[in-house]
């Protein structure tokens, strides 16, 4: 594979990667550095796992998941001990660690409680060296499950969108937010693949600028057509009929289909239906927490003030000036007219044809 300072030059690059046996290691792309700097980071314990998903190095619902997945493999490599007992308590330890690292997403929480039934399910008397091995089986098959499902959400998304069509989104749903491929870029890359050109509109995603800085970088390696936009221009965008359709992903989806995604993604779906453009949401079932009947109890994760007033190091705020920094926001099953989900479109976004598809 070719390479240059900004990465790979073709589409072949390992949003993270599992290096080895139980003793191997895990290498994520720094995705704070990009789009100047292409760097795999090795994270060698639990600590650089957590800090990773916290500081955004690996970032996106369904790697979460992964990266979640495989922390424990880390975590437990440490302080497991050689004894039953001692593993299963470690593995506690690992598990409420790295739930601990961010809020929303809810590919988290679902990826550590796949891991934990595993531990669960294995004899007393298993040895710990077996149950480390069944753990990274484990992690291994959410990897390749996501990557299947990207392609399968790409698959039955590039059916919604026509040849030449304008397509907004926003924040970065992509490769870069998945095991590979992506869920919202899945469908573009999918629609590329079938023959239909297709211009895309990136929000530039404040205050982290995935959009400008991922989405871009992204959509750019796979040929296609992208022009990123200040979030407050989506609306005049759509306003001078330049997009025919909006595609996003999500953090987490209620049971009515009510959507957490990052911070504007609501303001998005508002200008969409003022100009009666269709908006998409495309997330694999793992997304989905049908455990809370509506967006109104999706945790919202809250995020430092300096994200906004020195965000990528200059100061464009006064000191000591008050900062709201949510990080996502939800966007109600009413503005939404489909979701694309692995196992085909859901639409209407209605409780009942959610239950239908994904339970
Ligand atoms: O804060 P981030 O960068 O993790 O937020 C990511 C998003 O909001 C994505 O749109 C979402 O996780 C879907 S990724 C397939």
């Amino acid at each position: 594979m070719t390479m240059t300072a900004t990465g790979p030059t073709t589409t072949d690059f390992s949003t993270l990667r599992w290096e080895g046996d139980i003793d191997g290691r895990l290498w994520l792309i720094d995705q704070t550095l990009l789009p100047t700097e292409y760097r795999e980071i090795n994270c060698r314990d639990l600590d650089a796992v957590c800090e990773a998903i916290r500081m955004l190095r690996v970032r996106g619902a369904p790697a979460i998941g992964v990266a979640a997945a495989y922390g424990v493999c880390v975590g437990l490599q440490n302080g497991a001990g050689d004894d039953r007992t001692a593993l299963d308590a470690r593995l506690e330890a690992v598990i409420d660690a790295l739930a601990a690292t961010r809020p929303t997403a809810v590919n988290l929480f679902w990826a550590l409680q796949r891991m934990r039934e595993v531990a669960v399910s294995l004899p007393a008397d298993t040895s710990v060296e077996e149950v480390r091995q069944r753990l990274l089986d484990e992690a291994r098959a959410i990897d390749a499950e996501d990557r299947q499902m990207c392609r399968a959400i790409g698959r039955h998304g590039a059916a919604l969108l026509a040849d030449g069509q304008g397509v907004l989104t926003h924040c970065n749903a992509g490769g870069l937010a998945t095991a590979d491929y992506g869920t919202a870029l899945a469908v573009f890359y999918a629609a590329q693949e079938a023959g239909k050109t297709l211009h895309i509109y990136a929000d530039e995603t404040r205050p982290l600028l995935q959009g400008a800085r991922l989405t871009s970088w992204e959509l750019q390696r796979r040929g296609i057509d992208v022009t990123v936009i200040c979030d407050s221009a989506a609306a005049q965008v759509m306003r001078e009929g330049r997009v025919q359709a909006v595609v996003t992903g999500a953090d987490r989806i209620a049971a009515n289909g009510d959507a957490a995604n990052k911070i504007g993604t609501y303001s998005v779906a508002l200008a969409a239906a003022a100009h009666d453009v269709p908006f998409y949401v495309a997330a694999p079932t793992s997304t989905f927490d049908l455990s809370l009947a509506s967006g109104d109890e999706i945790p919202i994760e809250q995020r430092a003030a300096e994200e906004i007033t020195r965000g990528f190091g200059r100061q464009t705020a006064p000191e000591g000036v008050a900062v709201y920094n949510p990080a996502f926001d939800v966007t109600p099953a009413r503005l939404i007219r489909a979701l694309i989900c692995e196992r085909g479109i859901i639409e209407p976004v209605t409780t009942a044809r959610i239950k239908e598809v994904v339970a």
